[in-house]
């Protein structure tokens, strides 16, 4: 074998055992890891809302393929509605029916609306963005009710 074949192997061991050294010295020295598409923070492990007085809600909204979590929140007229929202999987799309609500549901991110419910119905939150063979399935409601209806 001729000798700078030789040093062209060792060179190329000696790298990547710098990487393989690089990765599992982060990996178990430093606890740092690939981050997670599902959520990291614990608020979205299971979506949900919660009041947080007579007029003002949080609704933590998870997507997924192919639906949102909560798939449906009821709240009287009148109510003033702060999303936070994130997805666990792929980038997905959140658009209410009647309102200017336009965002990107990202693996990793939260992104936040407020929004305010002054008219009696029920609007749709469809999914936008092209996530998979179920995306013309992913939709959610809102239900704005009269607040004597609760
Ligand atoms: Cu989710 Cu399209």
């Amino acid at each position: 074998m001729n000798k700078y074949e030789i040093r062209v192997m060792l060179l190329s061991g000696l790298l990547l055992s710098s990487f393989l050294f690089a990765l599992l010295y982060n990996a178990f020295s430093r606890k740092i890891d690939v981050p997670a598409c599902i959520p990291y923070n614990a608020a979205f492990e299971k979506g949900h809302f919660k009041q947080m007085d007579d007029s003002t809600y949080e609704v933590y909204v998870s997507a997924h393929m192919w639906a949102f979590d909560p798939a449906e929140i009821v709240v009287p007229v009148g109510s003033t509605v702060d999303f936070y929202l994130t997805s666990t999987d792929v980038v997905h799309g959140f658009n209410i029916d009647g309102k200017a609500v336009n965002l990107m549901a990202v693996p990793g991110g939260v992104n936040k609306v407020t929004v305010a419910f002054n008219s009696i119905g029920t609007y749709r939150i469809v999914c936008h963005e092209f996530c998979g063979v179920g995306h013309q399935n992913m939709m959610g409601k809102v239900i704005v009710k009269d607040k004597n209806d609760q």
